[in-house]
């Protein structure tokens, strides 16, 4: 499942362009701080958040898939993107909450609210969600209206409460409860807390290139596994990645009584999982030729990623 070196190289490039692109975006759409306004505080916290060290793999599946689906308008990609990752963002700073999973070390910095404090982490980050509709709904990332709706319904109903908030509740539900669950309430948690905004990013790229439906209909599919990949390969992480490398504290979640695919399913199983589903979404790209590599080359790396 290793990335090789060739293809360690070509995906290095590649996400350097499109996430620069999409970080080209961020930096010019978010609020500027330094003007001496109170809310100053509330734009740098909203920049920390978004340019503290994210890898930036939304981006890139939006991109991959847009792409792939004929997409040729980079600016495009790199809007939708940026709102995607601004979402995004605003999820991690809201998880890290004491309230939630109360995480000091996010990408190897403090947390938002142990930066600033809780109250202006919870405004940057309501800021973040608000910015990236914004972003969506305006003519430059997309010229048809119809296509800007597409892509706010996509977003929000993956964010929302059939969603990335569903999934959050049923996390942490089942941690104050103490609930016993299976590996299929594991699959349904990841699919919702973390498979959702997966989903939507690769959904978005389909969407923004006005794909055709069996388009979308085989990314879906790709994305339903790399979700699942990607969460399971998160939780392994917890388990066995150093802090130092991962940039989060270890063993969070087995010390929080936290249900995942590792303290539920063993270690081992849970690695053997994660390549099932890692494969169930190379095989949804089989039709397609080198056109879809970009998306091939980021389930090798969800599921081998060190952080
Ligand atoms: C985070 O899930 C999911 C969302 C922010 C929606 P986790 O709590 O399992 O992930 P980490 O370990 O904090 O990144
Ligand atoms: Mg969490
Ligand atoms: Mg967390």
């Amino acid at each position: 499942m290793k990335l090789t070196e060739q293809e360690q190289k070509q995906f290095k490039n590649w996400l350097a362009k499109v996430a620069g692109a999409t970080d080209d975006v961020l930096a010019e759409v978010l609020p500027r701080d330094g003007t001496g306004l109170p809310e100053d505080r509330l734009w740098e916290c909203m920049r920390y958040g978004v340019f503290s060290g994210g890898k930036r793999l939304r981006p890139a599946l939006l991109h991959a898939a847009h792409h792939l689906c004929g997409g040729t308008s980079g600016l495009q990609a790199a809007r939708a993107s940026a709102a995607m990752e601004m979402i995004h963002v605003y999820s991690l700073i809201q998880d890290d909450l004491p309230c939630m999973d109360d995480d000091a070390l996010r990408h190897g910095v403090a947390t938002a609210h142990k930066k600033f404090d809780e109250a202006t982490a919870l405004m940057a980050s309501d800021g973040l969600q608000a910015s990236a509709f914004e972003l969506l709904a305006d003519k430059m990332t997309h010229e048809d209206a119809d296509v800007r709706c597409e892509l706010i319904k996509i977003y929000s109903s993956a964010m929302g409460a059939l969603g990335m908030v569903a999934g959050q509740m049923v996390d942490m539900v089942w941690e104050w409860q103490k609930t016993k669950v299976g590996q299929t309430e594991l699959a349904r948690l990841s699919n919702l807390k973390t498979g959702a905004l997966i989903h939507a990013s690769v959904m978005g790229g389909a969407a923004l290139a006005r794909a055709k439906p069996d388009m979308r209909r085989a990314l879906a599919a790709y994305a339903g596994g790399l979700g699942l990949a990607y969460q399971i390969h998160n939780d392994v992480l917890d388990e066995e990645g150093e802090t130092e490398v991962t940039g989060k504290t270890k063993g969070k979640d087995a010390a929080a009584g936290k249900r995942t695919f590792v303290t539920v399913l063993g270690l081992a199983a849970a690695k053997k999982q994660a390549l099932a589903e890692a494969n169930a979404a190379l095989k949804a790209l089989e039709d397609f030729g080198d056109e879809a590599d970009p998306l091939r080359w980021i389930v090798k790396f969800a599921v081998t990623r060190e952080k």
